[in-house]
């Protein structure tokens, strides 16, 4: 059996924080084999640079994965995929872009394949490249790098909650867990699907309890009520850490998912 916890989208410094702070926790509660994070909004809520990453070295974090927001920081984001080969973003991102879409690694004698996808719909305003089929581009991944035994991740990153459940049942019996990420809203649906699949539409964020997705709610307020939005990162405590905890048996399949929550001061 391979227990493995992966924490939704960690914004800016609070998110950095609340890491610091919980994942020791979190080894602690479970002894998990295998630790992955999203780390698309790290850096000031929008992308990686390699200050906001070597922060979370002290964590040895097993794998980190992204969003349509991993390249904001240009060149520094560049920087950070040639240091951190363990980071990963979208796969079915068209274009010549830093990264790629899967990480396999080898720990304690058992095979892990990390892989990252963007949803498509209303990704159009979201990202700036193109964006191929996350369901032809699964199952390209999967025929060229998995081996037979691998605990298999997914991190599919989507707006939308049919494309996120219609996506886990594309993909049932033949990953051992799909968390959905992006809209930092926590989903109620975590189950294991029909064929072993473990699956949360979205696992939510870490950030500000007292926010609007991490974003300040009297700025988040401006584009509603039609004044100037100006992107900044809540900074308040308490800090809210969404995650999911999962165990994997011998044939890759979920026998149990759980959901982890906590809040804390940073
Ligand atoms: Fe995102």
């Amino acid at each position: 059996m391979h227990k493995i916890v992966f924490f939704g989208d960690a914004i800016g410094k609070p998110g950095r924080k609340a890491l610091l702070k919980v994942v020791p926790e979190v080894r602690e509660k479970y002894n998990p084999d295998f630790i992955i994070a999203n780390v698309e909004n790290l850096a000031h809520g929008k992308g990686v640079t390699p200050s906001t990453m070597a922060e979370l070295d002290i964590l040895h974090i097993d794998a980190f994965t992204g969003g349509n927001h991993i390249f904001e920081k240009k060149d520094l984001a560049q920087e950070v995929f040639d240091k951190y080969s363990n980071l990963i973003r979208p796969g079915n991102y068209q274009g010549n872009f830093p990264g790629k879409g899967w990480y396999r690694t080898e720990k304690n004698g058992q095979g892990y394949l990390i892989i990252n996808l963007n949803a498509k719909v209303f990704f159009a305003e979201h990202y700036f490249g193109g964006i191929s089929s996350p369901f032809e581009e699964f199952d390209k991944i999967i025929a060229d790098q998995k081996r037979a035994g691998d605990v298999v991740f997914v991190d599919f990153h989507s707006e939308v909650s049919s494309e996120k459940k219609a996506f886990g049942f594309y993909v049932d019996g033949r990953a051992s867990l799909v968390c959905g990420t992006h809209t930092h809203t926590p989903t109620a649906d975590l189950r294991i699907l029909p064929k072993g699949t473990g699956h949360v539409s979205d696992v939510g964020m870490i950030g500000a309890v007292n926010s609007v997705l991490g974003v300040p709610v009297e700025s988040s307020l401006a584009i509603f009520l039609g004044g100037k939005f100006v992107y900044e990162v809540e900074e308040s405590n308490p800090i809210m850490v969404n995650a999911v905890y999962a165990e994997i048996n011998e044939q890759g399949l979920a026998t149990k998912v759980e959901k982890f929550y906590t809040e804390v001061e940073v």
